[in-house]
């Protein structure tokens, strides 16, 4: 496995990949990978000739009150996991060379930015759409991997593909999840012994929600009443939304009818934990 940091390296490599007519896929990640970035690599493998993983802690998608310096990091432990899952590059790029003083350019993706995560989290979208977007630009691979863990984002990314008429195919794969249902993410490790017993209860709450739409009740109000109170109230467990919305438009449903997705988003202490399932 090839370990890039080059942006210009990077490009040049890819650019002679995609010259011998081989398929390359890319899943963006900020690193400390798990069995959820695995996933996607496996998949990837499956689809692609050549697998592109970058792991890069975006800045610019993270507010100034979050954790951006205290996000975990491990460049060693990431390396052996893409060597070991068949990874051909791994792409470190640095933030200077990723974000050059006073370029000034961002990609904002209308619409479904400023709701839900982005209600919360002024500003996120945009730093994901546009490092999505460079990374794009400087692999561009034929197809980009993405976990439905972070639903909206993965909306958000769709659109934008669509709408700067990118020529890449975006594949969205289902959540991995640890034994009693809680979303793998790098960020669990933030939760102490209390906060990670009450953190299942995204994914109870969530079935929850589901077992009640499929056993016939239709008005999201009362399954939103019903996921907030299967939701384990621990001391200083605060709901940020919980939301059953059309899975394209991310618009609320008013009642449910056909596909729908239902989304929470919570914190717990200090850590903010999201989940979603899609009901088809
Ligand atoms: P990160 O949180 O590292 O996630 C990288 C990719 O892994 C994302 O597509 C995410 O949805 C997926 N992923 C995370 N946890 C998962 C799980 N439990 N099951 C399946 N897939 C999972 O998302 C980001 O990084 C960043 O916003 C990024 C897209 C890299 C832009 O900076």
């Amino acid at each position: 496995m090839k370990v890039i940091n080059s942006i210009s390296e990077m490009r040049a490599l890819a650019e002679s990949a995609r010259k011998t007519g081989r398929r390359i896929g890319l899943i963006p990640t900020m690193g400390f990978l798990h069995e959820g970035h695995l996933s996607l690599m496996r998949k990837a493998r499956k689809e692609c000739d050549a697998v592109v993983v970058s792991v890069f802690v975006n800045p610019a998608q993270f507010a100034p009150n979050e954790d951006f310096q205290r996000y975990p990091r491990d460049v060693e432990g990431d390396r052996k996991k893409c060597d070991s899952a068949g990874v051909e590059v791994l792409f470190m790029p640095s933030a200077a060379d990723m974000y050059p003083k006073d370029a000034g350019v961002f990609v904002t993706v209308d619409g479904v930015s400023d709701i839900l995560e982005g209600a919360v989290r002024p500003g996120h979208f945009r730093g994901v759409a546009t490092v999505v977007a460079k990374l794009l630009n400087i692999v561009k691979p034929h197809a980009a991997f993405f976990g439905q863990k972070d639903f909206q984002q993965c909306v958000v990314i769709k659109r934008m593909v669509k709408g700067l008429n990118m020529d890449v195919d975006i594949i969205v794969f289902p959540t991995i999840r640890e034994q009693d249902g809680l979303a793998m993410s790098s960020r669990n490790g933030y939760l102490n012994v209390d906060e990670r017993r009450a953190a299942g209860s995204l994914y109870s709450a969530l079935t929850a929600g589901e077992a009640l739409l499929k056993s016939g009740e239709r008005d999201p109000v009362k399954l939103k009443d019903a996921m907030r109170a299967a939701l384990v109230k621990e001391k200083g467990m605060m709901i940020d939304y919980i939301e059953i919305a059309d899975p394209q438009s991310l618009a609320p449903l008013v009642k449910v009818e056909a596909r729908a997705v239902m989304l929470m988003a919570v914190r717990l202490g200090r850590t903010r934990l999201i989940d979603n399932i899609l009901i088809q």
